[in-house]
């Protein structure tokens, strides 16, 4: 059985805990898509663990962890988070528990040079994406170029695999002065042998290793990252991140669709909303209707620690929208929901007892719209048109209040809320 976990909004949705609750019982967990763009942050025992690459289900002793081809792989974060798993006893041999598959690409040196180039020479412009900076959209790039460089190239023999980097730096040759990108090549060329020696023994055929899983019977979880929001096609284009977050990503990005067939669809989503870099959406709590939303907003993210886990950005704040959230589980292809961090909001004064859900949006020329519209630049002029709730006691079905919002969100989206997350740790999390 297969069950596949995505973001629902802009990312940071609590992905991490939900994956967590499910891969207790789960044989692997798989991520299919982006890079250490992602971070989940994990509370198990009152000790936080940051992941950025390595799927979260690497905490339960029993399950196995493979990145699959559609993830971009910087080996210098494995490693690290390798490294620092061991040192927290999490496991003795990562052989035994990380799999990689031989056709991801990697995230090279270069291409995370350029991606810092472009963020620091676009600042300012519409063409500023906010990136995490870690040369996400530059790999997918050369992906898509036919420049990339996979996990099985780096066993080619010398001279074919020198070949193949030479294509790849001529590529991007014009971002820097000759000097640089000589030292960027001797840099790469001396990290080579150290990510030969120690990626062949994680290497698999990811395919095989699925299709083994799937005939045997095993549970399989597949992790997704970002969120659908920001997906490549489906997001708030071009602000997005440069991957496919949806469900249909996993049977691409971890190749044996098959198993896929009979799949569970869950969609993470906070009770409030926030996003990271560039690119605007409706419900920012950003003072222009109400001056008083932003101060809302500002003990939203210090009470729900709203800082990015990867680049320790503060990130932006808004109130629930569900006719964001509907065209989630739409594009998304999500079967039910997980509510997550309801409790944040109990003691924050400033809400005065009330919660605001967009279920619509008024267009400048007053028109009503209840559909997400796909140009980004409308995002900011449309004005979200509420509904309002009461605030609830405990973030809990049995909370009065709190079910009240659930069976809205229901209602709307059409699909059941199945999680609720009410609290950082381990534990805090129910599934009806
Ligand atoms: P990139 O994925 O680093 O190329 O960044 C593209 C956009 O996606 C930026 O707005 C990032 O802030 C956003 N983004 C990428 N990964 C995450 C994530 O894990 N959580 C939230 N936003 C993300």
């Amino acid at each position: 059985m297969a069950t596949i976990l995505l973001g629902a909004q802009w990312g940071d949705e609590g992905k991490g805990k939900v994956v967590d609750h499910l891969s207790a019982s789960a044989d692997l967990v798989v991520r299919f898509q982006g890079g250490n763009n992602a971070g989940h942050s994990l509370w198990v025992g009152g000790k936080k663990t940051v992941l950025h690459l390595i799927p979260s289900g690497i905490l339960h002793p029993r399950t196995r962890c493979l990145i699959g081809e559609g993830v971009v792989l910087d080996p210098q974060v494995l490693f690290h988070e390798i490294a620092g798993l061991k040192q927290a006893g999490v496991f003795r041999d990562e052989r035994e528990r990380i799999l990689v598959s031989e056709r991801a690409h990697l995230i090279l040196p270069v291409l995370k040079e350029v991606d810092l180039i472009r963020e620091s020479s676009s600042r300012g412009t519409s063409g500023h994406i906010g990136t995490t900076g870690r040369g996400i959209g530059p790999a997918y790039e050369a992906k898509a170029r036919r420049i990339g460089i996979r996990v099985i190239d780096l066993y080619s023999d010398d001279t074919t695999l020198l070949g193949k980097l030479d294509r790849l730096h001529e590529a991007y040759a014009h971002h820097f002065e000759p000097a640089t990108l000589s030292e960027i090549r001797e840099r790469t060329w001396a990290l080579i042998s150290g990510f030969r020696r120690d990626l062949a023994p994680l290497m698999v055929d990811s395919t095989a290793l699925l299709k083994q899983a799937h005939d045997s019977g095993q549970e399989v979880l597949f992790e997704g990252a970002q969120g659908v929001m920001l997906d490549l096609d489906h997001g708030t284009y071009p602000y997005v991140t440069s991957s496919f977050t949806t469900a249909p990503s996993a049977g691409i990005g971890a190749a044996y669709p098959k198993i896929l067939r009979s799949s569970r669809v869950i969609g993470v989503a906070k009770v409030y909303l926030t996003r990271v870099g560039s690119g605007d959406f409706p419900t920012e709590m950003r003072g222009d209707h109400d001056p008083d939303e932003v101060r809302i907003g500002e003990s939203i993210r210090k009470a729900g620690g709203e800082f990015g886990a990867t680049t320790g950005r503060p990130r932006r704040i808004g109130w629930q929208d569900l006719v964001a959230l509907r065209h989630a589980v739409e594009v998304g292809g999500i079967d039910e929901i997980a509510l997550m961090k309801g409790d944040v909001l109990c003691g924050i004064e400033e809400l005065q007892g009330v919660f605001k859900v967009a279920t619509a949006y008024e267009t400048p020329d007053g028109l009503r719209m209840d559909r997400f519209p796909a140009r980004a630049e409308e995002l900011s002029r449309l004005k979200p048109l509420y509904e309002t709730f009461p605030l609830w006691k405990h973030a809990h079905p049995d909370d009065p209040a709190f079910a009240t919002l659930m069976s809205r969100i229901e209602h709307f989206t059409g699909v059941p809320v199945r999680f609720v997350g009410f609290g950082p740790e381990r534990e805090q999390i129910l599934e009806r």
